[in-house]
């Protein structure tokens, strides 16, 4: 086989076979392939798009890159749930323990984020000693003893992707839905959880802007989880604004503990709610989504979501004391707010804007290696569709840098839209999509 032929034949719009397609997946992995010709593959396949067959061929060459992790250890029926990525979304914080206080494990492997999107990794480290970092063994029995735990992939999987992935961003070749699908869904079927439920966001401050590309994201996704032997369903929601009201890590993991105790933004509640139905669903836990969402409000009401909580913390050495009293978590020197200059309702907002301006204050990671400040974020105090009287705080700024904090107050009153009522307003759950 030769890597000039089949880049041939995808410029011409012919499908690949699955061994055309397992072979340049495998000796671009081994380092046998230049980037310059798989780059032009990239192009060829961006242009001229992947038929289903192609996009699962590639979604298993891509797991068979690297390991898998087996989860056939720990009992019951295992499930995982996956998030685009947005900006202020810690539901996996929160339905983590509510799917494990129903008594189903939640065996995560989390990443960190990268951009203005933070990771549930990077969350969880702003609570002291919390040890991200489990053998497999450990992980496994922490799921075994309390039915949760999240840990950060250790295993080398999918290395395929993440050549592919860098090569991508740097040849504009990332926005093709095979080409997401694939990546996204390799490194979610890597993991062996017994169903996935996949939260494909939508908006401005989501990967996909339009409703019709991330319908297809969530589609394919769908498709490629079921044929792969994985019960998967998926939810496209919106992410015009962010998720709930905090942006930045100790900020969320505060958010995360008050919607545990019933106290938290409506949002984010609903999203956890609806999420972890389909997730008992999917366990075989409820028969049906209403029965779901019902154990799950208990789970609230009950107080066991957040004891769930406290639990793993403890179990991965995290400080529960800054749970139990969450002003014990980080805290930034200065808290800044944004007054706003008109009176009207919130019309919009660019959520990816917001959450870059959470980035410039050390909330997230501009490139890999960038240092965290865990206490440094946003809380916003108006959203869409919210009335709002001239001189009313729009946004508290948390930040350790003044000169930062000040630039972000300039940026914040550029981005919120005040004006007249919308006439429509917005939906939190926009599609469900099933196989
Ligand atoms: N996230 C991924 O993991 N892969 C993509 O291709 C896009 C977003």
């Amino acid at each position: 086989m030769r890597i000039y032929d089949i880049i041939e034949k995808k410029r011409d719009r012919h499908p690949l076979s699955k061994e055309e397609i397992n072979y340049f997946v495998q000796e671009y992995a081994n380092g046998n392939i230049p980037d310059y010709q798989i780059s032009a593959l990239l192009m060829a396949i961006f242009i001229n798009k992947m038929t289903d067959d192609e996009t699962f061929y590639l979604t298993k060459a891509i797991i068979d890159s690297g390991e898998t992790v087996d989860l056939s250890s720990i009992k019951g029926m295992k499930v995982d749930k996956h998030s685009t990525g947005g900006v202020g979304d810690s539901t996996t914080l929160i339905l983590g323990p509510m799917i494990a206080a129903c008594g189903v494990p939640f065996a995560k492997m989390s990443g960190r984020g990268l951009g203005h999107t933070g990771g549930t990794l990077d969350k969880l480290e702003s609570i002291k000693g919390f040890n991200v970092n489990l053998s497999r063994s450990e992980f496994v029995d922490i799921v075994n003893k309390i039915n949760i735990s999240i840990c950060s992939q250790t295993a080398n999987i999918t290395p395929a992707d993440k050549k592919l992935y860098a090569l991508r961003d740097v040849t504009a070749t990332v926005d093709n839905v095979s080409l997401i699908a694939s990546s996204i869904m390799s490194k979610k079927l890597a993991i062996q959880s017994d169903g996935i439920v996949l939260d494909v966001k939508v908006g401005s401050g989501a990967f996909m802007k339009n409703i019709q590309q991330a319908e297809s994201l969530a589609r394919e996704m769908v498709r490629i989880g079921n044929d792969y032997g994985r019960n998967t369903l998926a939810v496209v929601t919106n992410m015009d604004q962010p998720l709930g009201n905090a942006i930045g890590n100790a900020l969320e993991v505060k958010e995360a503990v008050k919607t545990l105790k019933g106290e938290g933004p409506s949002d984010l509640e609903e999203l956890c709610i609806v999420l972890g139905s389909k997730l008992l669903v999917l366990a075989k836990k409820v028969s049906n989504e209403l029965e779901g969402k019902e154990m799950i409000r208990q789970t609230i009401e009950n107080g066991s979501a957040y004891r769930k909580l406290l639990e793993m913390v403890r179990y991965q050495d995290g400080d529960i004391s800054m749970i139990e009293d969450t002003k014990l978590l980080p805290t930034a020197n200065y808290i800044l707010e944004v007054k706003s200059t008109t009176t009207g309702y919130v019309r919009a907002m660019n959520a990816e804007k917001i959450g870059k301006c959470a980035l410039s204050l050390g909330a997230g990671r501009e490139t890999l290696d960038s240092k965290i400040d865990m206490s440094a974020g946003l809380v916003l105090n108006k959203k869409i569709d919210d009335f709002v009287e001239e001189g009313d705080t729009l946004v508290y700024i948390h930040t350790n840098d003044m000169v930062k904090g000040q630039e972000v107050y300039k940026r914040i009153l550029d981005i919120y839209d005040i004006g007249d009522k919308n006439l429509r307003s917005q939906k939190l759950i926009l599609e469900e999509i099933k196989y």
